[in-house]
């Protein structure tokens, strides 16, 4: 019998695999040969200080950035370069570091627009009278209401998304990206800008996520909320991976340190 190296087996098992990506900006060189894995059920961190190119490997992993270099597979294909929507259809869902809402759309429409193979236009149908839903529609809504009950924020339902606070901008991004049932999301900075209550507030919803087993990978530069929710940390700086591991390992590796937890 041949022993499966730990490595290997982390292969095998991870949901998602970024392998050698690379990426630059006319002379900048964004990321460069960045290889991490996903595993199931996990809040994996993606820490490091600005410009480390967090959100640049999350554009590419969700196919906003076309790779220079590397690959991605996510649940056992190789998903390289390909079109965020088509990522998006095999669950990989993504937050965006700036929140990106509908100003001008109510929350429930903002969550509407977040339904798989949803079509925009049917969205003030669907929350018109009942007659005119179509089947399938008010499953929807109904999905609507869980989610925003779920995050204790119904009460908004038909506030314009335009009218809220940042943090509570921030949430509706998150109960947008729920409304995907995604398998893996991709939160960059999701508690940026965000009061310490509504912080904690979805530290816990996230918290439950994972045990309830989504994956999500996760940019924070917040280091208590990270110690908290992400096991394992990848630690970038200047565009690569310097190290990988739980906080207590990392908060023992004098470079880490150096680059980063030291500030
Ligand atoms: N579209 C772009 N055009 C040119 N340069 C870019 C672009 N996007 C990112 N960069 C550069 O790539 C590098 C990595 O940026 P990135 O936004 O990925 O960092 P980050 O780790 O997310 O930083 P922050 O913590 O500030 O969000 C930076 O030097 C940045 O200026
Ligand atoms: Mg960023």
């Amino acid at each position: 019998m041949t022993l499966e190296s730990p490595a290997r087996r982390r292969a095998t098992t991870a949901l998602l695999e970024a392998s050698s990506l690379a990426c630059s900006f006319g002379g900048v060189r964004a990321v460069v040969d960045v290889s991490f894995f996903v595993q199931p059920a996990t809040i994996t961190g993606l820490i490091g200080p600005n410009g480390a190119g967090k959100s640049t490997v999350i554009d590419l992993i969700s196919g906003r950035t076309r790779p220079s270099a590397g690959r991605v597979r996510f649940a056992g294909e190789d998903i390289t370069a390909s079109k965020p929507y088509e990522v998006a259809r095999r669950g990989l869902i993504r937050t965006f570091q700036k929140a990106n809402v509908f100003n001008r759309l109510t929350v429930v429409e903002n969550l509407l627009m977040g339904s798989p193979e949803w079509e925009g236009e049917r969205v003030s149908r669907a929350l018109g009278p009942r007659a005119w839903w179509r089947r399938g529609e008010d499953e929807r809504v109904s999905r609507a209401y869980e989610v925003m009950r779920r995050f204790e924020l119904e009460h908004l339902a038909n506030h314009y998304a335009g009218s809220l606070s940042g943090g509570q901008k921030r949430l509706v991004e998150l109960m947008r990206a729920m409304m995907a049932g995604p398998k893996l999301l991709l939160l960059d900075e999701p508690m940026a800008g965000v009061n310490p209550t509504l912080a904690l507030s979805i530290c816990e919803r996230l918290e439950e996520l994972r045990d309830e087993g989504m994956t999500m990978l996760m940019v924070e530069h917040e280091l208590r909320l990270v110690e908290r929710l992400c096991d394992p940390i990848v630690v970038m700086a200047h565009g690569s991976v310097l190290a990988e591991g739980s906080m207590a390992e990392l908060q023992a590796n004098e470079q880490v340190v150096d680059a980063y937890l030291g500030d």
